[in-house]
């Protein structure tokens, strides 16, 4: 395949930053998308030009490392999947594909096409854990939870923290992403002694760092590679009113 790629280029945080232009002529449809950009990085180095930074780590769609705006999409072109799980035959022959890093306030640009997600650090350390003594791994059904709740938590502890959520918002909130930790734990036996503190201080941390309100506007979920559903923002303003009315009434 050949291929167009404009590729957002930043030397810094303060740098002003602009969209630069490369060809590629041999690009496997069966490669990855970041392996298509380990092939142009590699030309880059040979011409002893500076390589494009981007995020990677697991490359297995776990990590949530990788993060790049594809032709305006987080995460490219095919639905509930990471940049790293995304095949070069998702794209034409000849196709011009723009690649930007997530754009939001809370997450600045360090370079290229990598941004700092340490805000999402910020709201983890705020209410991401639980301070309940659980010892070693317990014998399966020793705590007993319900079905439908292990269910729930389960699908919430699929968020692999990416970011996409963010970058998909027309507010720049982490709403879902937020919401998915709360719900991961809040719905378990573990983790109810801090519930409603959880909620409070982990919604605190989220507007302090600067993402926007929620407005429903479902973006995030539609974004979202691990198909985190938007009602679990609606349990999330559950807890939330019902810890800042001091009703703490499970649901
Ligand atoms: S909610 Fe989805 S899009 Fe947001 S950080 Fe988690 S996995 Fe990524
Ligand atoms: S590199 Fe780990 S999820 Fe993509």
């Amino acid at each position: 395949m050949k291929l167009t790629l404009r590729v957002w280029r930043q030397k810094g945080p303060e740098d002003e930053g602009r969209m630069v232009e490369y060809q590629l002529d041999d690009v496997s449809p069966d490669m990855s998308f970041l392996e298509m950009l380990d092939v142009l990085n590699e030309r880059l180095i040979l011409e002893g030009e500076d390589p494009i930074a981007f995020d990677h780590d697991c490359r297995e769609g776990i990590c949530g490392m990788c993060s790049l705006v594809i032709n305006g999409t987080p995460h490219g072109p095919e639905k509930a999947t990471t940049t790293c799980q995304l095949h070069m035959r998702k794209f034409k022959d000849g196709e011009v594909i723009d690649i930007e890093p997530w754009r939001a306030q809370a997450f600045p640009v360090i370079k290229d096409l990598v941004v700092d997600r340490s805000a999402f650090d910020r709201i983890i350390e705020a209410g991401g854990y639980i301070s309940a003594p659980t010892g070693s791994a317990p014998d399966a059904h020793a705590v007993p939870v319900p079905k439908p709740d292990a269910d729930r938590a389960f699908e919430a502890a699929e968020c692999i923290g990416c970011g996409a959520c963010v970058a998909a918002c027309p507010n720049g909130s982490a709403m879902l992403f937020t919401a998915a930790k709360v719900t991961h734990l809040g719905l378990l036996p573990q983790g109810q002694p801090e519930r409603y503190d959880r909620v409070v201080k982990m919604v605190e941390a989220h507007d302090e760092a600067g993402f926007g309100g929620c407005t429903v506007t479902g973006e995030c979920t539609v974004a979202c590679p691990k198909g985190i559903p938007l009602d679990t923002i609606t349990r999330l303003n559950r807890d939330y009113l019902a810890a800042t009315a001091g009703r703490k009434k499970k649901s």
